[in-house]
């Protein structure tokens, strides 16, 4: 599944990403270029982030994400003061 649409950038990479350093949506952006186009995907890197910090979305599952996620509130605001 595509975490990122405009740069083809699917969830496993994202992870592959985090595995190797990347710790926020910004560094993510600058590595593989994911959430630096359109943005609509930054949420779901953000819950991509949470998850691999070991603390899940709060739905627990990325389908939800990001409509209904807690994560994606505290990573908006991450975001918006960049
Ligand atoms: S879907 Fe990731 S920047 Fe557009």
């Amino acid at each position: 599944m595509y975490a990122c649409v405009c740069f083809s950038i699917t969830e496993e990479e994202i992870q592959d990403e985090i595995s190797a350093g990347a710790d926020t949506e910004e560094e993510l952006g600058e590595r593989c270029g994911a959430g630096t186009s359109c943005g609509t995907c930054v949420e779901r890197l953000g819950c991509l982030l949470e998850q691999a910090r070991s603390r899940p979305c709060v739905d627990q599952t990325l389908a939800a994400c990001p409509s209904a996620c807690d994560a994606a509130a505290l990573h908006a605001g991450i975001t918006a003061a960049a």
